[in-house]
């Protein structure tokens, strides 16, 4: 629920004007009534994404988000409602009130510190980078020689070396201000049993990761020395770090537009591609692709290609990403760096095209498993096919789309020469044995469903009408009935706008009065285009087909049901179908 009252959301939304809000994000263009932009929360490449100034809403046709001014700064800027809220408050400079039953003190510490903490892991970088041009500095610009990275490279990732010194960095970081206990918390030194502060790396080259807001999160911390151990030191869980919300170069890979996304393993990989003109790149940082990862890449790309080491643990790697891919709904392909140890290797000894020429011709991820597994199994052995098969089965059952189930299936069958069924089957009963609850997927469109979807849309229509002209709501109110929605959230918008009536149901109204999943579909209800001439026909038009369609549902399911008598009586009531107003 939010905090603030209503009459604080509106100011806040009244001053931050909805456009330059956006504009500073969005290359918009004007379009009739509206502005019209390319989407920055999905990939696209004809503007589907549209803000309306005087509704104080944003909407994308394309990828269904969503809302007010307020819901737009929290989904760029990664905020809580409330900070975004306190955020736009603070650049229109309206004193917020203090929030009763609630911390919001705590909050402000929160993000105090956060910030903190970011000055001084850039005050890090930079003293870090800044060792690249001084003689002690030599062993890394020298190891980066080696490994073919450039100056143009340490600039694009802010490469550095941190000094092999006892606490060179913490001196610094003190002369700068900062206390002991934030640079503690930064986790870039350690505290010995006798009190003393060291720096916690020291003689490695240093990648500095960024969050997708382009600020310094932590390190990763690379030896030079290969008899050194550990071979990467990483910067601990902080305030701001957290290694499964984060990938590497994020920052860097969403600004290339592109597509799709290649998910490495290694910060090298990153690097080595990106030199070699690949921008849409990313890598975990040393832990296993997380589910959180997967939904952060599906916000910005809508495929991931799977370029994993091509050692026994990349490719089993790349098997549990393909799942954790799967699960998160979004499309995955895996290509194989064949004769290399991996994609850094491999793209310095091929080059580009060689590269590009596997990037094109990517495996789909069950066909690549299906390749991968035909070469461990001998589908000539009967006990052997059954493994095969076995082994697929955890990700078939991952596949939502039935149309590309069917196709999987039958490839599969024809490969073993076991039926299509049997695979269906036990597709269907390990679900069953692992989750108690198993329920295919439709498979068959369902009975009337495009009528279903032409309801809703009418309804939705009827809805924004009544939205933009609520006066509509006393013209018309003889023929508004309860029962013209059945869906709960279309049910309680209708509600509102009759419970408000004439007074103008806007963003500010909306943000408080429903949930915030509720509003990205509400915002596309008003987002709807109802301008026409005689608005009051136009609801009755709405009315009319909406009882109509439900007409013509209900006798559907009659017919299927074989209700003779049932039918005879709804075409006795409804001979015409006509409303008076
Ligand atoms: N990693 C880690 N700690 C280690 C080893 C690896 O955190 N001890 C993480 C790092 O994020 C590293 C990634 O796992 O980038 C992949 O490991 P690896 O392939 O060993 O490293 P590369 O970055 O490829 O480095 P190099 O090419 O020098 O081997
Ligand atoms: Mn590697």
């Amino acid at each position: 629920m939010p905090l603030y009252p209503e009459y604080i959301i509106q100011e806040v939304i009244d001053k931050n004007d909805i456009v330059d809000v956006v504009s500073k994000q969005v290359r918009l263009k004007k379009s009739g009534a509206n502005y019209m932009g390319l989407c920055p929360f999905h990939n696209e490449k004809t503007p589907s994404f549209s803000v309306s100034p005087t509704k104080g809403i944003f909407h994308c046709f394309g990828c269904g988000v969503g809302g007010s001014v307020i819901n737009f700064v929290m989904k760029t800027e990664n905020l809580t409602f409330t900070e975004a809220v306190k955020e736009l408050a603070a650049r229109a400079n309206i004193v917020l009130p203090q929030i009763n039953g609630y911390d919001s003190n705590k909050e402000k510490e929160i993000r105090d510190q956060k910030e903190i903490l970011f000055n001084i892991n850039e005050k890090a970088a930079s003293f870090y980078f800044s060792y690249l041009s001084k003689d002690e500095g030599k062993v890394a610009v020298e190891y980066f020689k080696e490994r073919k990275l450039d100056g143009k490279c340490a600039k694009l990732f802010y490469l550095g070396y941190s000094p092999n010194e006892k606490r060179k960095l913490f001196d610094y970081l003190v002369g700068e201000g900062f206390s002991e206990s934030d640079i503690l918390k930064a986790g870039l030194i350690t505290k010995h049993e006798n009190g003393d502060y060291y720096d916690k790396f020291r003689g490695r080259v240093m990648f500095p990761i960024f969050n997708v807001n382009d600020k310094i999160i932590g390190f990763g911390a690379r030896r030079i020395d290969e008899n050194v151990m550990p071979k990467y030191l990483n910067s601990p869980e902080t305030l701001v770090y957290n290694k499964s919300k984060n990938l590497y170069a994020l920052n860097l890979a969403k600004k290339s537009k592109k597509d799709f996304v290649i998910l490495v393993e290694g910060y090298m990989d990153v690097i080595s591609l990106m030199r070699y003109g690949f921008y849409n790149v990313v890598a975990s940082l040393g832990t296993a692709l997380t589910t959180e990862q997967a939904k952060l890449l599906k916000r910005y790309f809508n495929e991931v290609v799977i370029s994993y080491d091509s050692d026994e643990a990349g490719q089993t790697a790349a098997r549990r990403a393909i799942g954790i891919l799967r699960d998160a709904e979004i499309k995955a392909s895996v290509i194989k760096v064949d004769n290399a140890k991996d994609t850094d290797e491999f793209i310095k000894k091929y080059g580009s095209d060689r590269f590009n020429l596997i990037l094109t011709k990517r495996k789909g991820d069950i066909a690549y498993l299906m390749d991968v597994l035909g070469e461990k199994y001998n589908l000539k052995n009967n006990d052997e096919k059954v493994l095969y098969v076995n082994e697929l089965i955890p990700y078939l059952q991952k596949v939502t789309n039935s149309v590309e189930l069917d196709v999987l299936v039958s490839e599969i069958s024809a490969k073993t020469s076991i039926s299509s069924q049997a695979i269906y089957l036990q597709i269907g009963k390990t679900k069953a044995k692992l989750t108690d609850d198993f329920s295919p997927k439709a498979t068959v469109p369902h009975f009337g469903a495009s009528t279903k979807d032409k309801l809703s849309r009418t309804q939705e229509m009827l809805l924004s009408l009544l939205i933009n002209e609520p006066k509509l709501l006393v013209k018309a109110e003889s023929i508004l009935e309860d029962d013209l929605f059945d869906d709960e959230l279309l049910k309680k918008l209708f509600t509102t706008l009759k419970e408000k009536k004439d007074h103008d149901i806007d963003a500010s109204y909306l943000m408080t009065a429903f949930e915030e999943e509720d509003v990205a579909k509400i915002t596309k209800i008003i987002s709807i285009d109802t301008r026409c001439e005689d608005t009051l026909k136009a609801v009755k038009d709405y009315v009319l087909s909406i009882k109509e369609e439900k007409r013509r549902i209900e006798i559907d399911k009659l017919v299927k049901q074989g209700d003779i008598n049932a039918l005879n009586e709804i075409f006795k009531n409804n001979q015409k179908g006509e409303i008076r107003l």
